[in-house]
């Protein structure tokens, strides 16, 4: 939630910040602002709405100075007003600052700080009175900001400048922060593609650290202890160009069509470190699958694998309620995290939560040198490249190949696992083509003005259907509900009426079973879209995907991203920057 950048270097810095935050519009794109520092002044430029807009209302590159930050909003503390926009400053002016995260006991804080004026309801301004109290007391800017970030309660990644200074203080607690390293000039930002332009070289930040930026170099403090510390510096191994839209109108075709390659990607992991967590599977004694979202639908997905094939029970849960099963954690249990982020703040949370039990944690991550990544016992990487997109496609293909691949090898039949996997590129790279797209923008056609659609799956189809309505309503806005097959007639079935779409996935192992169900539907006046190998007298349309038992769960969601893609464009919606999303959800 919420993207920030800033630079300090040589080059003039609005343009910098500018294309930054388009990079990082995926994290929240409500408002946007920049501020800048220039010869004893600072200078800002914010609004609410995107980025583009606001830029063609006043022109966000033209700020002058060589230092600057920036931020792209997802509203949390107060509404969408050019007021709540970031930067935000002090009373004096003097300091100024963008901030993602959530400051807690901002309510007390505020009650302490009276005598100020504030501008915006929200939480951020806090930390700009609060070091300009510090100032007052005879504390110089850095000294001021250590000891206003040590009165905060929650978490944040924030960027501080003063109008007095050619530094940038850097600091992160719960929030994400990298710091791009080019030559004789510094990106610290919530994420890399900000900065993948201009170096690949990056440090990650950890909680608590406390960085004085200028173009000389940084220097790290510990905000636990005031002691100064060393942060490595680490190469990206992917560029500039994958973070980029290229020939494609949207990163989120671009990013479905990417899968022919990274579903081969993710399943081309070691195969000692695949055994040696089947292993650690083996072994644990109760083991959880814990995520959010569209990461979640892969663990669901991935619970029904591991029946399947290893025969083995995981329990589900989704981050933000995994606390509640503490009570069932000791140090035998595994615990197994999924994220295309790795900073989901719930995802992280569960963490923290199975540390306190002595349990071991496992994860499954796309962004390297994320929380996730750093703070796991061992972690595999699904190697998708950057998601852009705020919904999730090639992330939870990923995901899911590398779930299969680790029940089969808990079954002792990685090879076997490989190879089903490794077939799927034909019929992934087919169900991605032109043609198969034609297919799904006509059916867009019928869907696009209906206001309820309904999906149904059994077995390894259930989660598929799932995530298919979870697709479909976040990009289209068509209130979309997935069910199990038996499930929808036990209440929702009241809703189906004349021409109601509902999508039936159909795989070889629950075909009878589903195809009643579909009939029911039917019966009742609905238009059944069929997903599956073989057409069917009942289905109003048909989506011909190969029967390929253990992946259909992969095969069979491909479509429906398209679908959903298609849908979005047709109702005039933005497919990478649905309403009120954000990609990265790193508050509570
Ligand atoms: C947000 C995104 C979803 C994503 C979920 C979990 O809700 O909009 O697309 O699935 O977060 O994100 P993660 O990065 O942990 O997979």
């Amino acid at each position: 939630m919420c993207g920030i950048i800033g630079y300090v270097g040589e080059r003039e810095v609005a343009p910098i910040i500018f294309s930054g935050l388009k990079k990082l519009e995926y994290r929240g794109y409500d408002s946007a602002g920049i501020a800048t520092v220039h010869n004893g002044k600072i200078c800002i430029k914010k609004d609410s709405g995107k980025i583009d807009d606001i830029h063609s209302r006043m022109n966000l590159k033209n700020l002058p100075g060589c230092l600057g930050l920036g931020h792209t909003r997802w509203a949390t503390h107060g509404g969408v007003t050019r007021e709540n926009a970031h930067p935000h400053t002090d009373c004096s002016g003097e300091i100024v600052l963008v901030h993602n995260g959530i400051i807690e006991n901002f309510q007390e804080l505020r009650k302490l700080l009276k005598n100020h004026d504030f501008e915006s309801e929200t939480d951020t301004e806090i930390i700009a009175h609060l070091i300009e109290e510090e100032m007052k007391r005879g504390n110089d800017f850095v000294e001021a900001s250590k000891s206003a970030l040590k009165k905060i309660v929650g978490h944040y990644a924030t960027l501080i400048m003063s109008k007095n200074d050619k530094r940038i203080i850097a600091a992160r607690r719960g929030s994400p922060l990298v710091i791009g390293v080019g030559d004789k000039e510094y990106f610290p930002a919530s994420d890399i593609p900000a900065f993948i332009d201009y170096t690949k070289n990056v440090i990650y930040l950890q909680d608590h650290d406390f960085v004085v930026l200028d173009k000389k170099g940084p220097k790290f403090f510990s905000l636990l202890n005031g002691k100064e510390i060393k942060r490595e510096v680490s190469t990206v191994d992917w560029d500039a160009e994958q973070a980029r839209k290229g020939e494609f109108d949207h990163f989120m075709l671009k990013e479905i069509i990417e899968q022919t390659e990274t579903i081969q990607k993710a399943i081309n992991q070691s195969s000692d470190v695949i055994k040696e967590v089947a292993e650690d599977i083996k072994n644990a004694k109760g083991i959880f699958f814990v995520a959010c979202g569209t990461a979640s639908y892969a663990c669901m997905t991935g619970s029904y694998v591991f029946s399947k094939i290893a025969k083995k029970h995981i329990n589900v849960v989704s981050g933000s309620e995994f606390p509640h099963f503490e009570h069932f954690l000791t140090d035998r249990t595994l615990v197994i995290e999924v994220s295309q982020s790795g900073e989901t703040a719930d995802t992280l949370d569960a963490v923290k939560v199975a540390r306190r039990k002595g349990s071991k944690v496992l994860s499954i991550v796309n962004v390297m040198g994320s929380s996730l990544t750093r703070n796991s016992d061992k972690c595999l990487l699904t190697q998708s490249g950057p998601e852009i997109c705020v919904l999730s496609t090639k992330a939870y293909t990923a995901q899911i190949a590398l779930l299969i691949l680790l029940a089969y090898a808990t079954a002792g039949k990685l090879e076997e696992g490989k190879k089903q996997l490794k077939e799927l590129y034909n019929s992934v790279y087919d169900l991605t083509a032109l043609s198969t797209r034609e297919h799904l923008k006509k059916l867009g056609e019928k869907l696009k003005n209906k206001d309820h659609m309904f999906t149904i799956g059994r077995g390894l189809m259930y989660p598929t259907a799932l995530e298919a309505a979870l697709k479909l309503k976040e990009v289209s806005y068509i209130h979309t509900e997935g069910f199990a097959g038996g499930d929808l007639k036990h209440g929702t079935i009241a809703l189906i009426e004349g021409g109601t779409p509902c999508i039936v996935f159909v795989s070889k192992d629950t075909e009878n079973d589903i195809i009643s169900n579909a009939m029911e539907i039917k019966s009742r006046g609905g238009y059944i879209i069929g997903v599956g190998s073989e057409n069917n007298e009942i289905f109003d349309y048909f989506i011909k995907v190969p029967e390929s038992d253990i992946t259909n769960p992969i095969t069979h969601i491909i479509p429906m991203q398209i679908l959903a893609y298609q849908v979005a464009l047709l109702r005039g919606c933005d497919p990478d920057k649905p309403r009120n999303l954000a990609k990265s959800v790193t508050v509570r």
